[in-house]
C-alpha cells in the first residue's frame, strides 16, 4: 500500500515522493547496534591492554621482548605455541568486520529513511558527524594494515624481526624518519575522535534518563580516549626522540 502523504499546507512544504510501505528488515536495527557496542567493547578491550602491554618498553629490552614472548605460551598447554595469540587474533578481526558491516547496514537505512535529501550546502549537524565517523573509520582501518605489515610482519620494518619488538620500534621511529612518527600520531588522533564519538553514542543511548548523568557519562569518554591514546603516543614519541 503507497504510504499517505498529507497534502495539507503550503505549496512551500517539500514534496514526499510516495514510497511503498518499508518492509520489516531481515536484521533489526537493535540487532545491529547491538554487534556495533560488542565488536566496539572488544577492540577497546584490546586496545587497553595493548597500550599498557607497550608501556614495557619502558622497564627496556629484556622486558617488551620477554612480553611478546610469554604472549606466545599463554594457555600452550591447551592451544599450543601462539595459540592464544590467534584466538585474539581471529576475534579482532570478526570484532573489525562486524563492526564495519554494522555501521554500514545502519548508515544506509539512514539514509534511505530520510524523506528528502538534504540539499547542497545545506549539511546537518548530523551528516558531518556521520562523515567524520566514517573516513575516520578508513583511516584508522589502514593505519592497522599498515601496523601490522610494520610491526608484525614486519616487511615494511627497517629492522623486521620476529619477537623483537624492542628492535623494531627503536628502528621505526628515528629523527631520520619522522614521517613514521607523524603517520602514527596523525592516525592515533583519529582514532581519538573515533573511539570519543563512539563512546558518545553509546553513552548518549544509557545515559537518556537525566541529563546530569549523560554529562558525566560523556566526560568519562573523553577523559579515558585521552588517557589511552596519550598512552599509545608516549612510545613512538620517546622513542623518536632517543628516550628508550
Ligand atoms: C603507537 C603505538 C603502538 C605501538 C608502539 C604498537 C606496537 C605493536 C607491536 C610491537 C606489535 C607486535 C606485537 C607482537 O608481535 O608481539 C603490535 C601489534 C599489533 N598492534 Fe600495535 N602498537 C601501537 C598502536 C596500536 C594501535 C593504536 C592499534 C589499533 C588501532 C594497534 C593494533 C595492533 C594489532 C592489531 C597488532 C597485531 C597483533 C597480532 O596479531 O600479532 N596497535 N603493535
Amino acid at each position: 500500500m503507497a504510504s499517505q502523504v498529507s497534502t495539507k499546507g503550503s505549496a512551500k512544504e517539500p514534496k514526499v515522493a510516495a514510497k511503498p510501505a518499508a518492509r520489516r528488515p531481515l536484521i533489526p536495527a537493535v540487532l545491529l547496534k547491538f554487534i556495533m557496542a560488542l565488536s566496539g567493547a572488544v577492540l577497546v578491550l584490546y586496545l587497553v591492554v595493548h597500550m599498557i602491554g607497550n608501556l614495557q618498553i619502558f622497564w627496556g629490552q629484556t622486558a617488551i621482548n620477554g612480553y611478546a614472548e610469554w604472549l606466545r605460551t599463554l594457555l600452550q598447554p591447551v592451544l599450543g605455541w601462539e595459540g592464544f595469540v590467534w584466538v585474539v587474533r581471529i576475534a579482532l578481526t570478526l570484532s573489525v568486520v562486524g563492526h564495519i558491516w554494522a555501521a554500514t547496514l545502519l548508515a544506509l537505512r539512514a539514509k534511505r529513511a530520510r524523506p528528502v535529501k538534504y540539499a547542497a550546502g545545506n549539511k546537518v549537524k548530523g551528516s558531518y558527524t556521520a562523515r567524520t565517523m566514517r573516513w575516520g573509520g578508513v583511516i584508522v582501518l589502514l593505519f592497522i594494515i599498515w601496523h601490522i605489515l610494520d610491526l608484525t610482519v614486519g616487511v615494511v620494518n627497517p629492522s623486521g624481526q620476529h619477537l623483537k619488538p624492542y628492535e623494531n620500534i627503536t628502528a621505526d621511529f628515528t629523527p631520520e624518519r619522522w614521517y613514521i612518527t607523524l603517520w602514527y600520531v596523525l592516525a592515533l588522533v583519529a582514532i581519538w575522535f573515533h573511539l570519543r564519538h563512539g563512546l558518545w553514542s553509546a553513552v548518549q543511548t544509557l545515559g537518556k534518563s537525566s541529563n546530569r548523568r549523560e554529562k558525566v557519562l560523556k566526560t568519562g569518554a573523553t577523559v579515558f580516549s585521552t588517557v589511552l591514546i596519550v598512552g599509545f603516543l608516549i612510545v613512538p614519541i620517546s622513542a623518536t626522540f632517543g628516550w628508550i
